[in-house]
């Protein structure tokens, strides 16, 4: 097999979501909001919440399990385990290694990847890098994130938009002319501070006065994130076709970050795709930040919208700005 032609499948997917729904209606029991308010400017219904006591990689590892059964492989087989999140269950080490533990997956190295909404674009891409370069055969790649965790339940603007959940895919090395045919990552760190959590890092470790002043919650500019994110999603997309030689018409389902219905609708008007190829569940879901994607494309495949042969393009934007694309062969 030559470098050239050796690229990455998805072998398996798999997803979980916690068990407890959070609807629109008990968050107007909580903040000064409406079902029409957060239903018209987001798209969003319900979201899940995961209960206390349980950790990201708890639903990490739900998903893996899945992903591995619907590759038909076992832990002991992994070569490495890539999880994107900004959730781990501690501070250090990484999620991916308590998850490589409660899979009893002896023979992964594994380590967490930080790009909030686009963490498992970004950690796909690096598992394809090294699958491409033959340093490995296969990965287990995660995204998972609890940002419900990170929320101020107090402040509207921000807690009705997240939900929990994880999502996962095995890649393993192929050369029939499937597989990842493209990824293209992108990142502006001018907009830090546009979308982030002000402490709990080493600049600002906790004290009782962040706890107080709730700076462990997230914090943003809603309208400058959806202005940017429609425009960057559209460029990137346009770069890893590009990079894939493919054509917008050759897409058979786009599979966008679930933010808000209204950017995914930009963005699949400003593309030329039709609604009908775009898969969208932040209706149900909410935005589960890295698991938005691998969920997203768990229940496509589940619902018979991924077949052989369909070209899927993934695209994210979050925090960071960080941003991404991946054009995907099945
Ligand atoms: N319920 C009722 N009213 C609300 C709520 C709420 N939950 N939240 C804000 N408002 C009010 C505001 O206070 C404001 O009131 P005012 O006019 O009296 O000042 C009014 O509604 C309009 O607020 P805007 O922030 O201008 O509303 P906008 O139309 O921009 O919608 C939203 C806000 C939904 C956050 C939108 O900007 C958005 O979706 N941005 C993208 C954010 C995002 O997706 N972030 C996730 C991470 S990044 C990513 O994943 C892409």
């Amino acid at each position: 097999m030559t470098r050239s032609q050796r690229r990455s499948a998805i072998l398996g997917t798999g997803s979980e979501l916690p068990t407890r729904v959070v609807t629109n209606r008990d968050l107007e029991k909580m903040v000064d909001t409406s079902d029409e308010w957060i239903t018209v400017r987001t798209g969003i219904k319900e979201r899940r919440v995961l209960e206390s006591g349980k950790g990201n990689a708890d639903m990490a590892f739900q998903a893996a399990r899945r992903a591995l059964a619907d590759a038909g492989m076992e832990a002991k087989d992994l070569n490495a385990i890539i999880m994107g999140t900004v959730t781990p269950d501690y501070p250090f080490p990484s999620s991916a290694c308590v998850l490589e533990d409660m899979l009893g997956a002896r023979n992964a190295f594994s380590f967490d990847v930080g790009a909030a909404c686009s963490g498992f674009l970004n950690a796909l891409s690096v598992a394809d890098s090294f699958i491409r370069t033959g340093q490995i055969d296969n990965a287990l790649v995660i995204g998972s994130d609890a940002l419900s965790r990170l929320l101020n339940w107090q402040d509207r603007a921000t807690c009705i938009l997240f939900g929990d959940g994880a999502g996962a895919v095995v890649l393993g090395a192929t050369e029939n002319g499937s597989g990842i045919l493209s990824t293209k990552l992108r990142t502006d760190g001018s907009y830090v501070k546009t979308l982030y959590v002000p402490a709990g890092g080493s600049l600002k470790p906790a004290t009782a006065e962040t706890v107080r002043q709730n700076e462990h919650t997230i914090t943003m500019n809603g309208k400058e994130v959806f202005k940017i994110a429609v425009r960057s999603m559209e460029e990137v997309s346009r770069q890893a076709l590009a990079k894939a030689s493919v054509d917008v018409e050759q897409i058979s389902l786009v599979i966008p970050h679930q933010a808000n219905r209204r950017i995914i609708v930009a963005l699949a008007e400003r593309l030329g795709v039709g609604m009908e190829k775009v898969m969208v569940n932040v209706d149900r879901y909410g935005n589960t930040s890295a698991a938005s994607i691998p969920v997203a494309l768990d229940e496509a495949k589940r619902q018979g919208r991924i077949k052989p042969g369909h070209i899927v393009l993934l695209n994210a934007f979050g925090a960071g700005f960080a941003w991404g694309a991946a054009v995907v062969k099945f």
